[in-house]
Parts: C-alpha cells; sequence; structure tokens
C-alpha cells in the first residue's frame, strides 16, 4: 500500500482496523533553490523548498486529510464537515469521495479561489455559502456538526495534525538533519503546530520555526484577533486562528518568530519563486519567502541551512497569476514574426 499512513504507520494513530483512505499523498519534492539563495544573500545549496502543491490535490491538507478520513471511516462516521478558505474543502471533498462519505464544506462568499471551488464542486461535496469571512464560516461549521454529529475535518480534528507532522518527516529525510531553520506561512495556524510537533518525535536537532502572516490578516503578530482580515492571499485571509496556542509554542520552543509581510511582498516572492526557481505556488504559500527576502534585506540573514514550505500549487488561483504581467503578442500569418 502507498501513501503516507503506510509509510509511517508506526508513528501515526492507527490500528489493522483502520480502512485507510489515501491518494498517494507526502513524498513531496525538496526542491534545491539557488536563485533564492543567491537573492536572500545566502550560501548556494542551503536554501531548500518543500513543494507541497504535489500533493493529489495541490496542497500540503492531504497529509491531514488521509488520516483524518480513514479515522472518520473507522469511527462510523455519518459525514465529514468543514469550513475552509478552499484548500481543506478541495482535500476533504478528494478524500470523502474516495472514503464513500457524505462531505460539506462552509465557505467564506466571494474569498475562496477558482481552482479550490471547482475541485470541490467536482468532487461532489456539498457547498455552504457563508456571508461573512473565514472566521465566521468556521464558527458556523463547528457549531452545525456539534449539533449534528459530523465529524469536522478542520485542523481542530487531531488527526489532521498528526498527519500533517510527516511533512517534517520527509524534511529530515530528505536533508539527512533537520534544517537550522523552517519558513512558512501561517493562517489558522495548524501547519506549523503539526511541522513542530513532527521536529519534536524526531528527537535532536530542530529549525527555528519562522511563521509568516499578511500584514492585513496578522492576529498572532498584533497579538489579538482581526475582526476584517484583509489579504489577497485569501488561503491565510483569518483573523483568529485555531491553533493559537500551537504556532505561539512553536515560535517560543523552537526560538524562531511570527512576524508579517505585505501582500506586495507576497506577490514579488511569488512572482520570484514561479519566474527563477520554477515553482508555481499559490500566493499565499509565498509567504515564507517572503518573510525570508524581508529578513536578509534587513540585514537578518539566517545562518545554516533553510527549508521554505510551499504549502499550495499556483495553479489553484488562476485569477491571481493571469494579473501577472507577461510579455504577449499576436501571430499573424503571412508576416514575419521577430523573436
Ligand atoms: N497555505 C495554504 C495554501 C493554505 O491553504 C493554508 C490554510 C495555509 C497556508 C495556512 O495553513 O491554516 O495550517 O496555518 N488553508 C486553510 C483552508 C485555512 O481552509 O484551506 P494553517
Amino acid at each position: 500500500m502507498s501513501g503516507l499512513i503506510a509509510r509511517y504507520r508506526d508513528r501515526l494513530p492507527v490500528t489493522a482496523a483502520t480502512p485507510i483512505v489515501t491518494l498517494d499523498e507526502g513524498a513531496t519534492p525538496l526542491l534545491r533553490a539557488d536563485r533564492l539563495a543567491a537573492a536572500a544573500g545566502l550560501r548556494l545549496g542551503s536554501v531548500h523548498l518543500k513543494f507541497e502543491g504535489a500533493n493529489p490535490t495541490g496542497s500540503f491538507k492531504d497529509r491531514g486529510m488521509t488520516l483524518a478520513m480513514s479515522k472518520a471511516l473507522e469511527e462510523h462516521s455519518r459525514g465529514v464537515l468543514c469550513a475552509s478558505t478552499g484548500n481543506t474543502a478541495a482535500s476533504a471533498a478528494a478524500y470523502s469521495a474516495r472514503a464513500g462519505l457524505r462531505c460539506v464544506v462552509f465557505l467564506p462568499r466571494g474569498a475562496v479561489a477558482a481552482g479550490k471551488l471547482a475541485q470541490a464542486m467536482m468532487h461532489g461535496a456539498e457547498i455552504v455559502d457563508v456571508p461573512g469571512n473565514f472566521d465566521e464560516a468556521l464558527a458556523a461549521a463547528l457549531a452545525v456538526a456539534a449539533e449534528q454529529g459530523f465529524t469536522v475535518v478542520n485542523s481542530s480534528n487531531p488527526y489532521r495534525i498528526e498527519g500533517q507532522k510527516t511533512a517534517a518527516f520527509e524534511v529530515v529525510e530528505a536533508l539527512g538533519r533537520a534544517p537550522d531553520f523552517q519558513f512558512m506561512p501561517v493562517g489558522n495556524a495548524g501547519n506549523i503546530t503539526a511541522y513542530w510537533k513532527g521536529y519534536k518525535e524526531l528527537g535532536g536537532a530542530r529549525p527555528k520555526m519562522m511563521g509568516f502572516q499578511a500584514a492585513g490578516a496578522a492576529p498572532l503578530v498584533l497579538g489579538h484577533a482581526v475582526k476584517n482580515p484583509k489579504t489577497l492571499a485569501t488561503a491565510i485571509r483569518i483573523g483568529d486562528p485555531y491553533s493559537r496556542a500551537g504556532a505561539l509554542a512553536a515560535r517560543d520552543e523552537s526560538g524562531g518568530a511570527i512576524a508579517a509581510v505585505s501582500d506586495a511582498e507576497i506577490v514579488a516572492a511569488y512572482r520570484f519563486l514561479a519566474r527563477e526557481e520554477g515553482v508555481f505556488c499559490e500566493p499565499a504559500s509565498a509567504a515564507g519567502v517572503a518573510g525570508l527576502l524581508k529578513l536578509a534585506r534587513a540585514g537578518r540573514k539566517p545562518r545554516g541551512v533553510v527549508v521554505c514550505v510551499l504549502t499550495g500549487h499556483g495553479l489553484k488561483d488562476p485569477e491571481t497569476a493571469q494579473k501577472t504581467p507577461c510579455r504577449r503578442r499576436t501571430f499573424r500569418a503571412g508576416r514575419r514574426f521577430q523573436l
């Protein structure tokens, strides 16, 4: 059997009785990024990209979803439910299709990128349009699930965190050691919590965890919830993160930091990765790289081995991609075309 439950069975809460729902997630590339290293003024060979867009539904959510869905099936769940800025919904929809479970997704109206919505629709999820932001959608989803006995597959579900911690195992396997620094985006804060759990379970050296929020949606930086979070990076447009405590523990125990980057910095990093490294991630995914470049510009260069986690694929958000300037001309038959 393939997939990350098969690979890490001894470190995950499964038994012989757990029916495994998998799309062969995980085992994503860790790519050396020398142009990024050069742009940050770091040693060539020291910066790597963990490209989670290579997961089956195009985001890291699949790591948590294989486990959450397998356990839901084992526990004879009536169905699964989540609130989402899009990727959790896409992943839940795909894995529940495979599991044969009903899937209901609560989506903040007008704030989900087109690719993610298309995935949820294609995989047969029932969509609940919430006139409000993600935080309001999550509160609604949790209340409805508690009342009606559905399994919540947001990162409030501990199996999501368990599955996602395997990304830390893969990073250490690929490098042969833990990195010195890990840069990543932070939204609802489940992923930074999960990586930190993974690194701690491995024992030995651990990276400093460097989390980045969008400046208009930076509750962990400000120290209080943000009522109307704003950023073009819709995946992390979250004002009141569920896993706040986990993120702050990761920051403090590792000696890392959680800071903010502007939308302009996110877009610059997003375009840089696509054009200079050949890696197309979605805007939110570039927040960690934006943070690395920002610190480097301020003369605060990380020393040693750096991993930047790119959480989702660029194809998720075609609208933002298509706003990128591009040299484009029309070919006219019969006329000479000058390259
Ligand atoms: N990057 C992407 C592409 C995401 O979709 C998310 C979260 C994050 C980063 C932040 O991860 O929430 O664990 O801190 N997306 C959730 C969703 C909220 O509904 O798909 P986090």
